[in-house]
Order: C-alpha cells, then structure tokens, then sequence
C-alpha cells in the first residue's frame, strides 16, 4: 500500500487527478480504459481537476467507460441527492468527449436489484474488469457502501445503511436522517479490490480514525477499508488533517519513501 501524504484537500485533489490522467493517457490497449468512480464530497476536487484538464486537451475520455460504486435504492435519476444526477451535475456533464454509452451506474429504481447486481457485475466483467477504481470512505471505514461487517469477499448487492452513515449523510437531506434512504445498491469489497489499482482518498480531521484503521489496524470487516493493506495496487492520498490519529512514525516512514514521486 502507498500512502501519499498532501498538505491539504486541494493538493490532494491535484495529486489525485494528475495520476488518473496519466494512467489514461498511458492506456495503450484496444480495449477502452475502464475507471470506477465514488461520489460523495471527497472527490468533487479530483473532479473539478480533471475537467479542467479535459478542457484543456491534457486528457481524453473518448476511451474510458466508467463504473459507479453505488446509488441508493428507490430514488430516481432525476431526484437532485441520486448518484447518477451526482455524477452528471458534477462531473459528466463538464467533460468535452465523455459518451453517454459509456457511463454505468447501478439503476436505484430496478424492479429486480438481484438481478441489476448481477448484471453490473457481468458488464464490469466484460469490459475486461477495471482499471482503477477511485473511492472515498466513510467515517467508519466503509467502503463505496460497505459498512462495517460486510465481507470483505462481498460482490455487488443491495445494502442496508446504518444510522451512522444515514445520520452522516442527512446533511444532504434537509438534515433528516428519515429522509435518506434506508437501502443502496453498491459494487462489494471483492468488486473493488478486483481492479488492478484502488485509489482512495481520504480527507478531513473527521476520517482520521479511519485512515488509521486502514493503514495502521488489522485487518478485519469491521473496517472494511483494511482490506486495502492485501492489495497490491493500493494507494491512499490523504490530507495532513486526516493524518492525525496515525503514529509519528507510521507519518514518516510513509513521507520518507514517497519522497519521490513516482509512477
Ligand atoms: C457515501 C458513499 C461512499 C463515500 C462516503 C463518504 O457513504 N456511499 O462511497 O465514500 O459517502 O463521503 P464523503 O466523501 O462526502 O465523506
């Protein structure tokens, strides 16, 4: 596991978006260059970034499909908190090359969620597995929405939301926790940690306990994010906020071999 260590959310979003970039502009395969994709706040910089970088002809999304990691279930498209209007109002819509048919994101409004899981999962599969699949997390670690105590085996299903994460994510909704939904559809942690890089970021003094249980802890479903430390292409960037539940060492040792950068 990398972790890469930015002064703040800004540095952490260029430092993010710069290395998608290149991965896509180092894509030379006939088969298009498959990104998995979070929303959430975390990554509205990285986002912000590469549009502008798509703007300025530095990268292209001609040749890249995209899989969300969840949407919640019962909201529709149009309903202004769903992933999908998430992903359009933030990032889609801004891109110059960006096909339509080449954006996936679980249907939150599926009759049959079994049967749209299976099929995300096949589609995934198709497309030659991903590339890179780019995450936030959670205050408890979760990962896309993979609360605590989920397999770390896990493949995409629907899931139910704990208080917690309901709570965290009434900011969105009118401060109501009954109003956000109490189920999603996600991609599992074994979708995820199939991707040949995982890039997580991780921002904020409040997803220091987290960070911490990722790079510093066992192990374990209970942080469902640990599963990060057994892949083999993971790499965290963080903001020094997030930092502060970390050993001085643990700060270090990572600061000492990430002096240089490299690809
Ligand atoms: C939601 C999403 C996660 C995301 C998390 C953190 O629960 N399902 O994929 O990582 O929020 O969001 P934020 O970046 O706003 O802290």
């Amino acid at each position: 596991m990398r972790l890469i260590i930015q002064e703040n959310y800004e540095n952490m979003s260029k430092w993010a978006a710069n290395y998608i970039a290149n991965k896509i502009n180092a894509h030379k395969e006939d088969r298009p260059f498959v990104l998995g994709l979070p929303t959430g706040s975390s990554p509205i910089g990285v986002y912000q970034e590469l549009v502008k970088k798509n703007k300025a002809g530095e990268v292209s999304f001609a040749n890249v499909v995209t899989f969300n990691m969840d949407e919640y279930l019962g909201l529709p498209r149009e309903h202004d908190q769903s992933y999908w209007y998430f992903m359009h109002d933030n990032f889609f819509n801004h891109l110059v090359d960006m096909k339509p048919e080449n954006i996936n994101i679980l249907n939150g409004m599926t009759d049959n969620p079994e049967e749209e899981c299976a099929r995300y999962e096949e589609k995934i599969k198709s497309n030659g597995g991903i590339d890179l699949f780019m995450g936030g997390i959670g205050v408890d670690g979760h990962i896309a929405f993979n609360e605590p105590f989920t397999s770390l085996n896990s493949r995409t299903g629907v899931r139910n939301l704990t208080t917690d994460t309901r709570i965290v994510n009434s900011r969105f909704f009118d401060n109501d926790m009954n109003k956000v939904p109490a189920q999603a559809l996600s991609v599992g942690v074994g979708t995820v940690f199939d991707s040949k890089e995982v890039l997580i970021l991780i921002n904020g003094h409040n997803k220091a306990r987290a960070l911490a249980a990722t790079v510093e802890g066992s192990v374990s479903h209970k942080w469902t994010c640990s599963a990060l430390q057994n892949h083999n292409g993971s790499i965290i960037v963080c903001d020094e906020p997030a930092c502060g539940e970390l050993t001085v060492d643990t700060y270090k040792y990572f600061l000492d071999i990430e002096k240089e950068e490299r690809l």
